[in-house]
């Protein structure tokens, strides 16, 4: 690699891991394994090592995490909460014992402790009552969450009389069991159903794992909320201006005796041996445990030990976690597939041979991209491990090179070039990992997919029609659209039996009269449905509900929003060149046009409905205003008249605000905030005076 390819290398690691740090710590949904978490991290170290002068700042290398959220109180941590060094094999193992060592010139009693796959937790107790708890947050500072631990059974909020000190810290792992996790995310599933959310929304809100939940239900707002939803802590660590003893285990016992929880599988090991024992021990038992564990934590027993031993800057040197890896097997590949989504983006899968792992079967993993197959070096007929780390959707990562058949048979598997559903030839943008089908008119997938988009929850609405009698009705030549959806009639769909595609293979379905019914019905009431959801129901690229709104309210009609160029439709706020070319490419397609026409004779809204008397202008465009206080109207409707004349509500005083419309009683604090920001305050006169 040349230097700046180097740089690029460590830039685009640096960035990539940033972005998994935001999701697993901030929004408690991580998108990749802890492994390959890891793996990537020491791949930035080693090459931020070789060459430091292009490691930056804020390197993800040198920071502990980070899950603070704004919503809760920063508390600064009296002893910083790190990170631990990570070890995936024996030999890194006694690596770190071979340094200790060497640095305290005799061998060392360890404790062996589970790792808990949870969340961090300090507790702050003094005269034997829990005063604080907080997260690790970036390990100097983190969210004070007392309420909610609060509502964790197993921590005790009044230590009964012992010899504890008056004051101290006490670290542990706030987690949730197994078995409440499925509980509770099933109960999840069952709800978004009932609300009308589809399998794949539901699959992409779910929680992914135990862990995730837990830190979910520990950044919640609503301590109540928190309450419903069953959390456990272990405790493993005390800190104390004075230790209570010179050993680390006997401080476990005694925290154990004043109340805390602490795991019954620790164990003194007298010698690294007795360490490695002691893993493999656990990793027999670990499936057979209630709660998750990733790993085993070694900590030097003595505390003396352990302050002669240190620190670097991110990890102590006195103790280092060892890893199990996610469960993993071997399989064969059948086939490759591809599947094509609702704007034609193509997602090859692996087909494999049926295979259990961790309680499931597997038969498919998920390949990403063509960029995936060329990692992998994939061939036709290769054995794979497939892991699953944690996530939902298993995948491979890598080949047994040692199983393929080198014979002529044993071909590499090369990338579709065109669509499997339609035959058109593939693309793939300058730059993107993705490859796309541009048959969007004419590819049956896509079709489909766009009518599914239009009749959901919260775009048409027409819950008589599910995802499969969508399939099948296209599949008979019914529909070939969506606007085709409100040309049925009662004589086609009453008792039209059609094949349905599913997980489990093809069924025969049949519509029933009353479902007949049920649809029409559900169809002929989504023509009330208001001009921003039927502007959302298009699926034009890039047009989610808050775009459409915004674009709905600004332009008032389809007509105008048509007629418009690029230029005006980015001027709108917060809307930008992509969007606006997005919509502007929707109206050039003769077919797009068409289909609006179909949807206008069918008499659906496509323009904003005005409350009878009630004028829309430009006159607030692009400026932002906070309504505070009371007013002779209500609230709500001087917001909706500041948008209806393009202006814009915001939720806070800001340097980014415009105006403060100020009512009576409203709160000081938000006033003083204003002016010393040098906002301009206007009464409820003089606002409606610039209206005039
Ligand atoms: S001791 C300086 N003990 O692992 C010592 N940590 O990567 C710090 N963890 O942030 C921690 N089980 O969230 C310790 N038995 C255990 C643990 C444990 C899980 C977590 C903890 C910590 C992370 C370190």
């Amino acid at each position: 690699m040349t230097a700046e390819e180097i740089k690029k290398k460590i830039q685009e690691l640096s960035q990539e891991l940033k972005v998994h740090n935001f999701n697993y710590y901030v929004l408690s949904k991580p998108t990749i394994s802890d492994f390959e978490f890891d793996h990537k991290l020491k791949e930035l170290e080693q090459l931020e090592k070789e060459f430091p002068e292009f490691a930056s700042e804020d390197s993800p290398t040198k920071q502990v995490g980070g899950d603070i959220t704004k919503n809760f109180v920063q508390v600064k941590h009296k002893y910083p909460m790190l990170s631990l060094g990570n070890t995936y094999n024996e030999e890194e193992l006694r690596e770190f014992d071979n340094r200790i060592i060497k640095t305290v010139g005799t061998a060392v009693d360890y404790v062996c402790e589970l790792k808990f796959d949870g969340l961090a937790i300090s507790l702050t107790y003094e005269q034997g009552k829990l005063i604080r708890a907080v997260t690790r947050g970036d390990g100097v500072q983190g969210d004070d969450v007392t309420a909610n631990v609060k509502t964790i059974r197993s921590i005790p909020q009044q230590l009964k009389a012992g010899d504890y000190p008056d004051y101290f810290e006490i670290r542990g792992e706030v987690f949730m069991h197994k078995a409440t996790f499925e509980r509770l995310n099933k109960a999840y599933a069952r709800e978004l159903e009932e609300k009308g959310y589809d399998e794949d929304e539901i699959k992409e809100q779910l929680y992914k794992n135990p862990r995730n939940f837990a830190s979910g239900t520990l950044k919640m707002q609503d301590s109540k909320e928190v309450a419903k939803r069953p959390l456990d802590a272990f405790l493993y660590f005390l800190y104390a201006d004075e230790q209570v003893s010179e050993y680390h285990h006997i401080s476990l016992e005694k925290a154990k005796s004043w109340g805390f929880q602490v795991s019954e599988h620790y164990k003194l090991c007298k010698n690294i041996d007795q360490v490695i024992d002691f893993i493999r021990e656990i990793e027999q038992l670990r499936d057979s445990l209630s709660f998750e564990i990733d790993g085993i934590v070694i900590k030097v027993d003595s505390y003396a030990l352990q302050e002669e031993l240190g620190f670097t800057a991110k990890n102590p040197r006195w103790a280092i976690s060892y890893k199990y890896k996610a469960a993993s097997v071997l399989t064969q590949l059948e086939k490759v597939s591809y599947q094509v989504g609702r704007t034609g983006a193509i997602t090859p899968v692996a087909n494999l041979k049926p295979v259990q792992l961790a309680g499931t079967t597997v038969k498919r993993a998920s390949l990403y991209n063509a960029d995936e197959l060329v990692r992998l070096d994939l061939h036709e007929g290769d054995w794979v491990y497939v892991e699953k780390g944690g996530e939902i959707i298993p995948k491979i990562t890598s080949v047994e090179l040692s199983k393929r058949q080198e014979n002529l048979f044993s071909k590499p598997i090369v990338y579709a070039t065109h669509c499997p559903e339609c035959g058109t030839e593939l693309l793939r943008k300058e730059g993107e990992a993705i490859h796309y089908c541009p048959n969007e008119q004419g590819c049956p997938p896509q079709i489909i997919g766009k009518i599914e988009h239009f009749i959901g929850r919260r775009a048409m609405n027409v819950d008589s029609l599910g995802a499969e009698t969508v399939g099948g009705l296209y599949r008979k030549g019914l529909i070939k659209n969506y606007a085709d959806l409100y040309s049925l009639q009662f004589e086609q769909l009453n008792g039209l039996s059609f094949e349905s595609e599913e997980e489990e293979g093809k069924k025969l379905r049949s519509i029933k009269e009353k479902s007949a019914l049920n649809m029409l019905a559900g169809i002929e009431a989504s023509k009330q449905v208001p001009f921003e959801r039927v502007l959302f129901a298009l699926g034009i690229r890039m047009v989610g509900e808050t775009v459409a709104k915004k674009l709905a309210r600004h332009f008032g009609s389809i007509e105008n929003l048509a007629k418009a160029g690029e230029e005006e439709i980015a001027s709108i706020h917060e809307i930008g060149p992509r969007i606006a070319e997005q919509c502007v490419r929707f109206f050039a397609e003769e077919e797009n046009l068409k289909l609006v026409t179909q949807l206008r004779n069918a008499g659906l809204q496509l323009e904003i409905q005005e409350e009878p008397g009630v004028e829309r202008t430009n006159k607030l465009d692009g400026k932002s205003f906070l309504v505070s206080g009371t007013f002779s109207i209500s609230r709500d409707e001087l917001k909706s008249i500041i948008e209806r004349n393009g202006g814009r509500n915001a939720g806070s005083v800001s340097k980014s605000l415009n105006f403060l419309i100020a009512g009576d009683k409203m709160g000081p604090e938000k006033l003083k905030k204003a002016s010393e920001l040098n906002i301009t305050i206007l009464s409820e006169e003089q606002f409606f005076e610039m209206l005039a």
